[in-house]
């Protein structure tokens, strides 16, 4: 299913449309990738058990959801659970399957009515039949919209990601077809996840951390990175908006001059 993305200026990453001259609300990014972080502190701040902290994170995924469409933005990719999340406590593990579970039986059919189309990264196997069923599911209804592109990352770890696209290049080599000094960025770059999509040209965390927690290692590489103290629960438009703003006077040069941009430093 050809994506209806529209074409990129592959020098700098940009959308062909994008202009140093738009207003700073119009340069949008394409692509927000999301680590939702805090919804532990966030119960643990109303003496709650952090499992409320999440139903309230999961609400949150909606109200995001709800704004990017709002504001056009292309694709959304959102950390759920990482490859590193499996180490918490079983109760913890339990309560969060449980909500994936539910939010995948109650969220999938208004997000394919919206125009949304939905998909998973990561490695899967881990997961009970009953939330792998719903994954396929949701992935299967949806492959045909394409208003927003929303990826979960569950049981996703970015070295995980590299992990896979080196197996399926060394697969090719040893089948035949594929001679090592013909591996270079652009063949690695199509076997690692949402290769089909634009990279993710605005990075937020929520909850403080100043880190990257093994999220997307490869497809980060250029993107715009901003962080809030913000707890994910309460991560609404508003905040959005603000993380939007900040991307849009940033100036992306991609190892270039700004003169070589064709544009003059933002105010
Ligand atoms: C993010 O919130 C949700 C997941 C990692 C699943 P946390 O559960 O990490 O919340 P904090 O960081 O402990 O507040
Ligand atoms: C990152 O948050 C993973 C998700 C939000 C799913 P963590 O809370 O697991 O990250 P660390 O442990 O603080 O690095
Ligand atoms: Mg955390």
């Amino acid at each position: 299913m050809p994506l209806s993305l529209p074409a990129r200026d592959t020098a700098h990453g940009l959308p062909l449309n994008y202009s140093r001259f738009q207003p700073p609300d119009v340069r949008l990014p394409r692509h927000i990738a999301i680590i939702m972080d805090g919804n532990g502190r966030w119960a643990k701040a109303r003496h709650r058990p952090r499992s409320i902290g999440h139903r309230a994170g999961a609400r949150a995924v909606n109200a995001c959801i709800d704004a990017c469409l709002v504001k056009g933005i292309e694709a959304l990719t959102l950390f759920a659970f990482s490859s590193e999340n499996w180490q918490r406590p079983p109760e913890e593990v339990g309560a969060l399957m449980q909500l994936f579970l539910r939010a995948l039986d109650r969220e999938v059919d208004e997000l394919h009515r919206r125009g949304v189309r939905v998909r998973f990264i990561g490695a899967r196997e881990a997961f009970g039949e009953d939330i792998r069923t719903r994954m396929a599911r949701a992935e299967n209804l949806t492959q045909g919209n394409s208003r927003l592109h929303l990826s979960i990352a569950a049981d996703y770890g970015g070295r995980w990601d590299m992990v896979q696209a080196a197996r399926a290049v060394a697969h090719a080599v040893a089948a035949g077809n594929l001679a090592p000094e013909d591996i270079d960025e652009a063949r690695l770059a199509g076997c690692f996840s949402l290769h089909d999509l634009p990279a993710p040209d605005l990075f937020i965390r929520t909850g403080g951390e100043l880190r990257i927690s093994n999220f997307l290692l490869w497809q980060l590489a250029y993107c715009e990175l901003y962080f809030t103290d913000t707890l994910w629960p309460d991560f609404d438009a508003a905040a959005l908006t603000h993380a939007l703003d900040d991307f849009a006077r940033r100036e992306r040069r991609f190892g270039m001059l700004s003169e070589q941009l064709g544009e003059e430093p933002f105010p």
